[in-house]
């Protein structure tokens, strides 16, 4: 059995497996090569060689216990029929929802789109040593609406407003993407995928009181449906702050990855019974190698004889070195 999926299912804390959220990525010149020739990002998610080439750069590397498949949680909204485009130095951006073609899609339609994707996960699961896990991943119904429905007023606020208007089709949104991710999921797992990572990236912007039905909800269908399925499941439920402890009551996700702003020792504490992850600041990788290890040791001796797979607190910055990448592993490596 791989030493992720040890520590995740099996609970055990011989040893710390690492992998980073966006290992496969604008940090390396590698993907930044193969970026410049590929202006459209959709179509090159859509290259199976390419996307498997690219998950497998930072494998080759460092010493990494899982590659996650290099592709984008906004591929669902596109095989749902939305225009996406990723412009340079700006979010990205989705044509107008048109609900009546989005309600439409059926599932073989979706799956033939999304092909390219699972035959990606395939062909770097050949590839992938046997030890190491693959992860595949997608987007939580909310995270997805925020684009789908442009309901942000800028980088980190949203439109309150716009969310109680459109609430009536965010239920609808809720219901319909559900079952479109667990088609995700299946058909990524069927591919060779062995652990899921279920994305809320922008659970901290839902205001309290619909927390339930926007957050709890929708990751508990999604993780009861991963679980009846036997797969494996990581959640990343970004910016909750306490209730963290309140959706990991609720949900009970096989495990839970932090962000930067959740304290360690209060995680330990709050989040015991399932498998933590993460948590160090991404930024910490900018800065020089004795404040690294120093916040890095932190983590580790917080979670030493703790189910802990070891993560970022956010994705890999574009400004990240790889060799901090690859001192950060050695250092965790050498700890005892
Ligand atoms: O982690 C990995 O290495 C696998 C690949 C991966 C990408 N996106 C590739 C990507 C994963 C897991 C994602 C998830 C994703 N995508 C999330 C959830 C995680 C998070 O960051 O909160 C979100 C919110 C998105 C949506 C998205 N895709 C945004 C906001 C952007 C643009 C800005 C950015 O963060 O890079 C993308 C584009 C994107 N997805 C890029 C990559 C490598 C950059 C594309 C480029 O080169 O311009």
């Amino acid at each position: 059995m791989s030493k992720l999926t040890n520590c995740l299912v099996k609970r055990n804390t011989s040893c710390v497996p690492i992998w980073f959220m966006r290992q496969a990525g604008r940090y390396l010149p590698e993907f930044k090569e193969i970026r410049s020739k590929n202006q459209d990002f959709i179509k090159l998610c859509l290259n199976s060689n390419l996307s498997s080439t690219i998950t497998l750069q930072p494998i080759k590397r460092f010493d990494l216990n899982a590659a996650i498949i290099f592709s984008d949680i906004l591929m669902v909204p596109y095989a749902l029929g939305q225009e996406v485009k990723f412009e340079k130095n700006e979010g990205p951006k989705l044509s107008e929802l048109n609900l009546d073609f989005f309600l439409k899609k059926n599932e073989k339609e979706f799956t033939t789109i999304l092909k390219p994707v699972y035959e990606a996960i395939s062909k770097t699961r050949k590839k992938l040593d046997n030890k190491k896990n693959l992860i595949s991943f997608i987007g939580s119904p909310w995270t997805l609406i925020v684009y789908i429905l442009g309901l942000k007023k800028e980088k980190n606020v949203l439109d309150v407003e716009l969310v109680k208007k459109k609430s009536a089709e965010i239920s609808i949104l809720i219901e319909k993407l559900n079952n479109f991710l667990c088609l995700h999921i299946k058909n990524q797992i069927d591919a060779g995928a062995d652990l899921v990572q279920i994305f809320d990236s922008w659970s901290g912007l839902i205001p309290t009181d619909m927390l339930n039905d926007y957050c709890y909800k929708p990751n508990l269908y999604l993780v009861n449906f991963c679980k009846s399925n036997h797969i494996p499941v990581i959640c990343f439920p970004k910016g909750l702050k306490n209730n963290y402890k309140v959706f990991n009551r609720i949900v009970k996700p096989t495990g839970i990855s932090i962000d930067y702003d959740i304290d360690p020792l209060w995680a330990r504490k709050e989040l015991s019974g399932t498998c933590i992850q993460g948590g160090l600041d991404p930024k910490i990788l900018l800065s020089d190698k004795e404040t690294m290890f120093k916040k890095t040791e932190e983590y580790l001796k917080i979670f030493k004889d703790y189910p802990y797979i070891f993560n970022l607190g956010h994705g890999l910055l574009p400004e990240t070195k790889p060799d901090s990448v690859n001192e950060l592993i050695n250092f965790i490596r050498n700890y005892k």
